[in-house]
């Protein structure tokens, strides 16, 4: 291991919480974050996936090839959807989605899941599923804060393409905030089929 590598994780230990989603497979930094988010933040969340973007900046985790314009670290922690191409969940309105929720170290907060269209960083709708100000309190949190499902709504057509649309846990715990984002895909609606035949 190498000494910066060392320097961080005793600077993770030190934060106070930490999570992440585990099921269904989530985005993770590789090759095409290194490009926009650079290889320093892309080694930090190696080290340890269950970190977060105000502790990335406390280690110093932003080398030359950060680029805030095309990595948002408070957007799936700013890992790119071109390293996540073999993780894309096909999902119908009213599908019933299994989440599986790792909560390393917890810190009571606020969580949400939606469905959030990343090219414009926006909620489409309303959160599927949050906890208003419990999430996390305990280092055993309620078993339906870490085991959950999330029903998809009708999305029309803007899910169609893979790379736009995500699923989203958000937890912000005093002051951290932590996101794990699910790519997937809806079918586009017989209206769009018909106007495109
Ligand atoms: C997070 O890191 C742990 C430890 O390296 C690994 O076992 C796990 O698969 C990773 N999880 C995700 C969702 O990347
Ligand atoms: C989650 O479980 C707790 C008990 O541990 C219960 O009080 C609460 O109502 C449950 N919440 C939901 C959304 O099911
Ligand atoms: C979800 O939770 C985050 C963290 O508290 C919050 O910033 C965001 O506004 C919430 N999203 C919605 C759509 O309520």
């Amino acid at each position: 291991m190498h000494l910066s590598a060392t320097a961080l994780l005793g600077l993770v230990a030190s934060a106070n919480a930490h999570g992440i989603v585990t099921k269904p497979a989530t985005r993770t930094p590789g090759d095409a974050t290194a490009a926009v988010c650079g290889q320093t933040m892309v080694n930090f969340y190696k080290q340890d996936n269950t970190s977060y973007p105000e502790a990335l900046m406390r280690a110093h985790g932003l080398d030359k090839d950060y680029n805030a314009a095309k990595c948002n670290l408070y957007l799936c922690r700013g890992y790119q959807f071109a390293d996540n191409t073999a993780n894309v969940q096909s999902y119908k309105p009213g599908d019933v989605v299994e989440m599986d929720v790792y909560i390393r170290i917890p810190h009571k907060g606020y969580a949400n899941v939606s469905v959030v269209d990343t090219t414009t960083n926006t909620v489409i709708g309303t959160p599927l599923i949050d906890w208003p100000n419990n999430y996390a309190a305990t280092l055993t949190p309620p078993a339906n804060q870490t085991k959950f499902s999330v029903t998809i709504p009708a999305l029309g057509d803007r899910c169609t393409t893979a790379g736009t649309c995500v699923l989203q846990w958000y937890w912000l715990g005093q002051g951290q905030t932590y996101e794990s984002c699910v790519d997937f895909t809806t079918p586009k609606t017989a209206s769009a089929k018909m106007f495109k035949a």
